[in-house]
């Protein structure tokens, strides 16, 4: 990467439901790690992304509002990190608008993602839907970010990022766009449902029982997680012992990014052992994790007002960062600024 890139980290949330344990493992916990090694942090809660599917507005707004909470409660200090939801800082999308010109319909054609979500019916999908991944390069461009942490299931859209600024400086001859770097890292950058081995925790999953949401109490992640589909056998001595079996794979997993360790050795402790000891074992870790942060997202809710003004205040940062590189990009590409 040329050196004239500080290093900076961005990523985004949506707020198209309630933020799950897969979110928590996958994408926060990681963002207060970085922002808690010094390093420059933008967090973004992504309504204009959660649109690309219908969103009841009432529910949009309180949505926004908890993943606010999430993030604090989870440690982001929104003094250290710039925090802010995307659609009070309109250079999001009129930079993606610009790389809706960049990339071709053909990379667009090939996201997986869009595929997934638009499912048989695609003809009915919403064009946004379609346009995501070019809003979500302009996301990460238009703060030059050279770090997004994020699960496995981001990784084509970050190629396409990285496509999408090497086209841009190559079609206009200059070096102004980062080719920026995914983060996927640890035991739980997939993690999966509880009832569904193969498919990824989603807020949007309609089982409750397939997910553990951040706002679940001490009960409800310990019920959710002794009803997890698993198979009789007990826990294997090493990982390979897991490869066909997903279920047992993913609670392991997960219990390894709730405690920091590696999987190997969860294994080494729990070899032997079946899911009527390693069930209650992960259900009492899990609630040690996340009741402090459920707990603190309640406290956070009674106050809706402060958490628009740290909304308000990140926005403004945000700006002062994006304006200037939206600008430069428009003179790059020719267009007259005369006010
Ligand atoms: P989303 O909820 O789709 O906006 O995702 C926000 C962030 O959480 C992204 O970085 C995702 O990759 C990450 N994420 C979402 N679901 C999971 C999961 N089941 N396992 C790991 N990471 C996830
Ligand atoms: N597309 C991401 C998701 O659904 C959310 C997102 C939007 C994002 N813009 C981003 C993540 C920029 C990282 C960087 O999970």
């Amino acid at each position: 990467m040329a050196p004239k890139f500080t290093p900076r980290v961005f990523s985004g949330i949506q707020p198209s439901g309630g933020l799950t344990l897969g979110n928590y493992l996958g994408a926060l916990k990681r963002f207060v790690r970085m922002q808690d090694e010094g390093m420059e942090t933008i967090y973004c809660i992504v309504d204009l992304h959660a649109i690309t599917v219908w969103q009841e507005p009432a529910k949009l707004r309180a949505q926004t509002r908890e993943a606010a909470a999430a993030f604090i409660a989870a440690g982001i200090d929104p003094k250290r990190s710039i925090l802010f939801n995307q659609s009070q800082v309109p250079a999001h999308a009129e930079l993606a608008w610009i790389f809706n010109c960049v990339a071709r319909v053909g990379w667009m054609n090939r996201m997986t993602q869009f595929k997934d979500k638009a499912g048989r019916n695609a003809e009915n999908a919403s064009l946004g839907l379609y346009a995501y991944p070019s809003l979500m390069a302009a996301d990460i461009l238009v703060y030059h970010a050279t770090h997004v942490p994020v699960g496995e299931d981001q990784k084509q859209h970050l190629e396409l990022t990285r496509d999408i600024a090497a086209k841009f400086n190559h079609d206009y001859g200059v070096e102004f766009f980062p080719l920026t770097e995914p983060v996927i890292e640890g035991a739980a950058t997939r993690v999966m449902s509880l009832r569904d081995g193969t498919v990824k925790m989603s807020k949007s999953d309609p089982s409750d029982q397939s997910r553990i949401n951040l706002t679940d109490d001490a009960d409800a992640i310990a019920q959710k997680i002794r009803k997890a589909r698993t198979d009789p056998a007990p826990l294997p001595e090493t990982l390979d012992g897991l490869k066909d079996r997903p279920e047992a794979r993913n609670l392991v997993n997960i219990y390894a990014a709730l405690a920091d360790r590696a999987p190997a050795e969860v294994l080494a402790e729990f070899a032997g052992q079946g899911f009527g000891v390693f069930k209650p074992r992960l259900a009492e870790l899990a609630v040690a994790v996340l009741s402090p942060i459920s707990a603190e997202m309640k406290r956070l809710a009674a106050d809706p007002a402060e958490i628009d003004r740290i909304l308000g205040d990140g926005a403004n940062r945000a700006e002062a960062i994006a304006r200037p590189i939206l600008e430069r990009t428009h003179d790059i590409v020719g267009m007259i600024r005369s006010r």
